[in-house]
């Protein structure tokens, strides 16, 4: 088993029990959706993503190390992973199939944005959990969560390897969860030094890719600048 970097360790520490089935959607060599299997954090895990060679070779990876018996599925006995090769965007959730967690990570904000709002018009009736992780700046994708009227259960900045990353936990179900924050609220709350160092860090990065956008897209950017330096760092209240 490959060990999990340490943003795809804190995606895997978020997903708590309780669900039903988790799909782990962009899910390129199904490393988060096999340390979920491995731990068996629920009884159906499913591996998404486009590329059909990918899948071909995790699915060839998986029935090696979690072998799936033929007799098994003649029994009606329920698999414990699927492969699905398909545009995460368009997916069909299980809509008699408990409860759901779609974890999407490793795409960058703009399109995980566009990935969220077409799994939302694809299962329009059924509530669900998503665990978000973009790959780079999060305030579009954030607007869309608002838009959306997504509920927030839980969120928290990461740092792995110099880079910063925003893990969000939400729900599709209606009033639950509470209102997503256009810059993040709890994301900046910190209970120890190397957590400040890194809020702040973040801020301060944030704050100057927005600044820099400015100089060729003017005004467009002022309400991500302004949302930024808005941020109160727990040392600052
Ligand atoms: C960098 S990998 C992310 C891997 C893993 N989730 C992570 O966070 O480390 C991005 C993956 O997203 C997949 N992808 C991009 N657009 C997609 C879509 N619309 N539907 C499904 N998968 C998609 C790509 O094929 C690629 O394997």
């Amino acid at each position: 088993m490959v060990k999990l970097g340490k943003r795809l360790q804190a995606l895997d520490a978020m997903v708590v029990a309780g669900y039903d089935q988790i799909w782990d959607g962009c899910c390129d060599h199904g490393l988060l959706g096999a340390a979920l299997l491995s731990r068996r954090a629920a009884p159906l895990i499913h591996f998404v993503d486009l590329v059909p060679a990918l899948m071909q070779q995790l699915a060839h990876q998986l029935q090696r190390h979690f072998p799936l018996s033929a007799a098994a599925a003649d029994e009606g006995v329920q698999p414990r992973w699927q492969v699905h090769c398909c545009d995460l965007t368009s997916l069909r959730l299980d809509a008699a199939g408990g409860r759901q967690l779609v974890i999407i990570a490793g795409v960058g904000g703009d399109l995980m944005a566009r990935m969220v709002e077409g799994l939302c018009l694809t299962n329009p009736n059924l509530s669900f959990d998503l665990l978000l992780c973009p790959a780079n700046h999060a305030y579009n994708l954030r607007a869309q969560l608002i838009a959306l009227g997504l509920g927030l259960k839980h969120e928290q900045l990461v740092a792995d390897n110099r880079r910063y990353y925003e893990l969000l936990l939400l729900t599709t179900e209606p009033g639950a969860g509470r209102a997503v924050s256009p810059a993040g609220d709890q994301l900046w709350q910190t209970s120890n030094p190397e957590q400040a160092v890194n809020a702040a860090r973040y801020r301060e990065q944030s704050l100057r890719h927005y600044q820099r956008m400015q100089l060729s897209q003017g005004e467009r950017v002022q309400p991500q600048i302004e949302a930024y330096q808005r941020v109160q760092l727990p040392s600052e209240m």
